[in-house]
């Protein structure tokens, strides 16, 4: 078996990167896929405290300065996802030495259908890492002109290593952004929206919850979004849901977290 392997990135900070990563590998997971889900972002690691991880005491950060086995630092995650998390200290930053993640992932890769990378902001010999060693670049973009242009930035760069992004997830959406904004935006981009994610509540509220979205608000229309593009990646096309119970779950989730009234939500006596 040779993993898939994904780079996440973006050139923008906060565009949602980690997010997405912690739900893209958790939605793969759930369609019983062997993953492992790396945080490479070594210096501000977010994965660790986005899962409940972040007391572990052997990390990346241990197995880069050759202090610990990759093997034995892996944690489990929902839906037998495996996790190589980072730890959050300044000293384990110090210590860890970038260059052998290279080695560490090729060791990996045998084990694994997909691998997720989650990288830091910007450009960084980190990031050039993970784009010249992965089968596939994805950006994660919100409708911001600033990270707009550094998208744009980062598929340069990603050509420069030899990679052709595969697409963009636009995150953080609201209605304003409809498929006219879309379809311009692909346009001036020259890159394929692979999905959208609207801005929601159940992201900070799954992040509180230590959980990802795609587990703790399945119904949520990120996870919808997540379970369809992991689908995606395996080759499975996902019909559209039908008015029925999903979808009224659905929207009776959305409704809960946006605290509006639904015509069928039932009010208890
Ligand atoms: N679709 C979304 N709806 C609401 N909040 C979001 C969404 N995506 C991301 N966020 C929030 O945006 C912030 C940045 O996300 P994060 O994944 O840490 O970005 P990055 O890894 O690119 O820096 C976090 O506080 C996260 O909760
Ligand atoms: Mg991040």
């Amino acid at each position: 078996m040779a993993a898939k392997i994904y780079t996440i990135t973006s050139g923008k900070g906060g565009t949602g990167k980690s997010m997405f990563a912690v739900n893209l590998a958790a939605a793969l997971a759930g369609l019983a896929k062997k993953t492992l889900l790396i945080d490479a972002d070594l210096g501000m690691a977010n994965i660790g405290l986005m899962l409940g991880l972040e007391n572990n005491k052997i990390t990346l950060h241990e197995v880069l300065a050759d202090e610990a086995n990759v093997t034995d630092t892996l944690c489990d995650g929902p839906n037998g996802l495996k996790i190589l998390p980072c730890g959050i200290s300044l000293q384990g930053f110090k210590k860890a030495d970038p260059s052998k993640l290279k080695d560490v992932i090729s060791e990996m890769a045998p084990n694994f259908e997909f691998i997720i990378i989650d990288t830091p902001t910007g450009m960084n010999h980190i990031t050039a890492t993970c784009i010249e060693l992965c089968n596939e670049v994805l950006l994660v973009l919100t409708p911001e002109m600033t990270a707009i242009a550094d998208g744009s930035k980062m598929k340069t760069i990603a050509a420069l290593l030899g990679k052709e992004v595969t697409g963009m997830v636009l995150n953080r959406t609201v209605p304003v952004h409809d498929e006219q904004y879309r379809e311009k935006l692909a346009k001036s981009l020259d890159m394929k929206i692979l999905e959208v994610l609207p801005e929601d509540v159940s992201v900070p509220n799954s992040i509180t919850g230590k959980s990802p979205v795609v587990t703790k608000y399945p119904y949520s229309e990120i996870s919808i979004a997540m379970n369809r593009l992991g689908a995606a990646l395996c080759g499975i096309k996902i019909p559209e849901l039908e008015e029925g119970k999903g979808q009224k779950k659905q929207k009776t989730e959305k409704a809960r977290l946006s605290g509006a009234k639904l015509p069928f939500s039932q009010s208890k006596k």
